[in-house]
C-alpha cells in the first residue's frame, strides 16, 4: 500500500525549513525584512522585451514580388534574391500572404492545404531556404494563418460533403434547411450573394462567411481547434515567427452564423497563443480583427493573454478621414480611445494593405467626405465601405502628402506595417477586379515586366501606364536617387528606430496650439520624443509647451528648438512633419 504523507505534519516542517531559511538568508546579508514596506512586489518591464511591440513589418505577396525561374510568377527563390533589398530598407519582419495550395479563387485566402507550398512559388526546401536567408540577414518571418475556413477544394471539405458519417463533416456548418437569415452577414456585398450556400453533394446548406467557395470551420469541435493547433505547431517548426490571423472575430463566434446571436469565445485566442507559446516563447499573434474599442481587452486580453497584437483599424479609419479632410479631432480622439492596452500586448498601424480600405466605421458623411477625395469614381470603390486604390493615388501622387502619411504612420503608438510598393509609391490598377487592383507586380526596373519577370507575360499586369508606369518608378531608378521616395522612406525607417520610445513608451497627444497639427509625445526610460504633422496643404504655426523640455532638438534638420517664455513655436509647411528629441540629441 503507497503510504499518503501526513499533510499536518509534513507542512509545519516545511515552514519552518523556509523561516530557517530565510532567517539564513537575513543573517548573511545582514538585510532586516522587516525594516521594509513590502506593499508591492516590484513590476516586471513587460514593454522591453518582445521584438514585435517595436517593430518595422513588410507585408507581400511572393506571387507578386519577384519571379526568378521566368514562368511570370513570383516565386520563394525570387524573394530571398530580394532579401537585401528588405534588408538595407530596414524591416524587421516580412508578412507573407498566403503562399499554401489553393485555387486562387481569394488569391490564396482559399487554402487547400495548410501543410504545403504553392508548388507554384517553389518547393519546401526554397521556403526554406527563404527563411533560413531572411534569420541570417535579421529579418523575422510570419505568415498568415487563414483558418476561419477552408477553400471547398480542400481535402476536408471534399470528404464532409460525401456522408454525414464522414469523420470530416462536423468539421463545417451545416443545415438541412436553408436559414430565413440567409443574405445576412456577408464580409463582400455586392459580390457574395449570401452565407448559407446549397451543396449538391450533401443536399445540405453549409455556412460560409465570406465567399462561397470558403466554407467556415467549426471550431465548437475540438478535432478542429486540435488541428488548428498541429498548423501552427508545423510552420513554427519551419522557422516561423508568427502569424497574422485572419477574420478573428468570425474564428470565435459561437455558434457561427448570423442571427442565433453568436457569442464570441476569447477564451479560444487565449488558448491558441498558450499553444503557439509553447513551441516558440517570442512568437507573435498578430490579429485582423476590425472591432470596436470597448471590445479591445477581449482580444488582447485584461492582463495580455490573448492575442499580443492587433491592426488598429479603428485608428486607420480616421487617420484617412483626417487626411481626407484635414480634421483632427477624431483621429485625436481614437488615438486616445486605444490607448490603454496591456503591456505586453501592441497596436500594429498601418496606411494601406492588400484589402480595400475599410472605412465602415466612419459616419456617411465622414465617408462620403474621404469617397469624394480619395475615391470619386464608382469603381475605385468597393464593398458600400471602402476604397480599392493604393496611397499614392489616393494622394494624387503628391509627394508632399504621401510623405506626411507615412511620416505619421512611423510616429504612430505601435509597430508599423508597410506594403510593398508603397516605399517607391506604387500605383494601382482599376482594371483588375475588387482588391487585386493593389496587388499588382513589383517594379524592380525600367526593363520589360518591370524586371519583376523574365517571361513575356506576368501573371498579372505589371503598371505601364501613367504616372506609376513601371518605367517611371522602379527601384533601380530610386536606388540611385538620393531624393527618391524609396531614399527617403529608408531614412525615416532609420529615424523611427533611433526612438524606441514610439513602439514601447507612454504617450501624450499634445495641445500644439493649431488644430491642423498633431503633436505626440512620447516618453520611455527618460527619454522622449516629440512629433509634429501638419495636415493642411497650408503653412501652420504652433504654440505648446512640453514638460520638462529645455530644448527640443530637430532630427530632420539642424534648427533647434528653445522656448520662449515656456512655449515652443514651431512653423510647420504645408503637409510638413517635425520629429524632436526632448534634451538630448543622442540618448544616452
Ligand atoms: C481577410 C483577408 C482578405 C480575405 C478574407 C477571407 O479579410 O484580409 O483578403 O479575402 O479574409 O479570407
Amino acid at each position: 500500500m503507497t503510504k499518503i504523507p501526513n499533510l499536518s505534519f509534513t507542512m509545519p516542517v516545511i515552514m519552518l525549513c523556509t523561516r530557517s531559511f530565510m532567517l539564513l538568508i537575513t543573517f548573511l546579508t545582514g538585510f532586516s525584512m522587516s525594516g521594509l514596506a513590502q506593499d508591492k512586489l516590484a513590476s516586471v518591464d513587460l514593454k522591453n522585451h518582445f521584438w514585435y511591440k517595436n517593430a518595422v513589418i513588410y507585408n507581400l505577396e511572393v506571387s507578386a514580388f519577384k519571379d526568378s525561374d521566368g514562368d511570370g510568377r513570383g516565386d520563394f527563390t525570387g524573394l530571398t534574391q530580394k532579401l537585401d533589398y528588405l534588408s538595407a530598407l530596414g524591416v524587421d519582419a516580412i508578412w507573407l500572404a498566403p503562399f499554401q495550395p489553393s485555387p486562387g479563387q481569394d488569391d490564396g485566402y482559399d487554402v487547400a492545404d495548410f501543410y504545403a507550398v504553392d508548388k507554384r512559388l517553389g518547393t519546401g526546401g526554397d521556403f526554406a531556404e527563404f527563411v533560413n536567408q531572411a534569420q541570417i540577414r535579421g529579418i523575422r518571418v510570419i505568415m498568415d494563418l487563414v483558418i476561419n475556413h477552408t477553400s471547398t477544394q480542400h481535402q476536408w471539405f471534399q470528404e464532409a460533403r460525401k456522408s454525414k458519417t464522414s469523420k470530416y463533416h462536423d468539421w463545417y456548418i451545416w443545415s438541412d434547411k436553408l436559414p430565413k437569415d440567409y443574405k445576412v452577414g456577408m464580409v463582400f456585398p455586392g459580390y457574395q450573394e449570401a452565407v448559407w450556400s446549397m451543396d449538391s453533394v450533401s443536399g445540405q446548406y453549409y455556412y460560409h462567411r465570406f465567399y462561397q467557395f470558403q466554407p467556415d470551420l467549426n471550431y465548437a469541435n475540438p478535432e478542429v481547434v486540435r488541428e488548428a493547433q498541429k498548423i501552427i505547431g508545423f510552420w513554427l517548426n519551419q522557422g516561423i515567427s508568427g502569424f497574422r490571423l485572419d477574420a478573428v472575430p468570425f474564428i470565435i463566434e459561437i455558434p457561427k452564423g448570423p442571427g442565433n446571436n453568436p457569442k464570441l469565445d476569447y477564451k479560444f485566442l487565449t488558448d491558441i497563443r498558450q499553444f503557439a507559446q509553447s513551441r516558440k516563447a517570442d512568437v507573435v499573434i498578430l490579429g485582423e480583427a476590425n472591432v470596436v474599442p470597448e471590445e479591445n481587452l477581449n482580444y488582447f486580453g485584461k492582463g495580455g493573454e490573448g492575442i499580443q497584437m492587433m491592426f488598429n483599424f479603428y485608428v486607420n479609419q480616421f487617420l484617412f478621414y483626417a487626411l481626407a479632410s484635414g480634421k483632427l479631432e477624431p483621429f485625436k480622439k481614437a488615438l486616445v480611445e486605444t490607448q490603454i492596452i496591456p503591456d505586453a500586448s501592441q497596436w500594429a498601424h498601418f496606411l494601406r494593405n492588400h484589402d480595400e480600405v475599410d472605412l465602415g466605421r466612419l459616419t456617411e458623411k465622414q465617408r462620403n467626405e474621404v469617397f469624394e477625395k480619395f475615391g470619386p469614381d464608382k469603381n475605385m470603390q468597393l464593398y458600400d465601405r471602402g476604397i480599392r486604390r493604393r496611397l499614392s493615388t489616393m494622394l494624387g501622387n503628391d509627394r508632399k502628402h504621401i510623405e506626411l502619411a507615412y511620416s505619421l504612420l512611423f510616429s504612430l503608438p505601435g509597430t508599423a506595417v508597410i506594403r510593398y510598393g508603397d516605399e517607391l509609391g506604387m500605383g494601382d490598377d482599376l482594371r483588375l477586379q475588387e482588391r487585386i487592383s493593389v496587388r499588382t507586380p513589383m517594379q524592380w526596373t525600367s526593363d520589360k515586366n518591370a524586371g519583376f519577370t523574365t517571361a513575356d507575360t506576368a501573371f498579372r499586369p505589371v503598371i505601364d501606364f501613367g504616372e506609376h508606369d513601371y518605367k517611371k518608378i522602379n527601384v533601380a531608378a530610386q536606388t540611385r536617387d538620393s531624393s527618391s521616395l524609396l531614399s527617403w522612406t529608408t531614412t525615416l525607417i532609420r529615424m523611427r528606430k533611433a526612438c524606441p520610445e514610439i513602439g514601447l513608451g507612454d504617450y501624450t497627444v499634445l495641445d500644439t496650439g493649431s488644430p491642423d497639427v498633431l503633436g505626440l509625445r512620447y516618453e520611455h526610460n527618460g527619454k522622449s520624443v516629440v512629433i509634429l504633422h501638419n495636415f493642411s496643404d497650408q503653412p501652420q504655426q504652433t504654440n505648446f509647451s512640453v514638460k520638462g523640455a529645455d530644448i527640443l532638438y530637430d532630427l530632420i534638420n539642424n534648427d533647434d528648438k528653445k522656448p520662449v517664455a515656456g512655449k515652443y513655436n514651431v512653423s510647420l509647411k504645408g503637409y510638413g512633419y517635425q520629429w524632436f528629441r526632448v534634451n538630448q540629441l543622442i540618448p544616452n
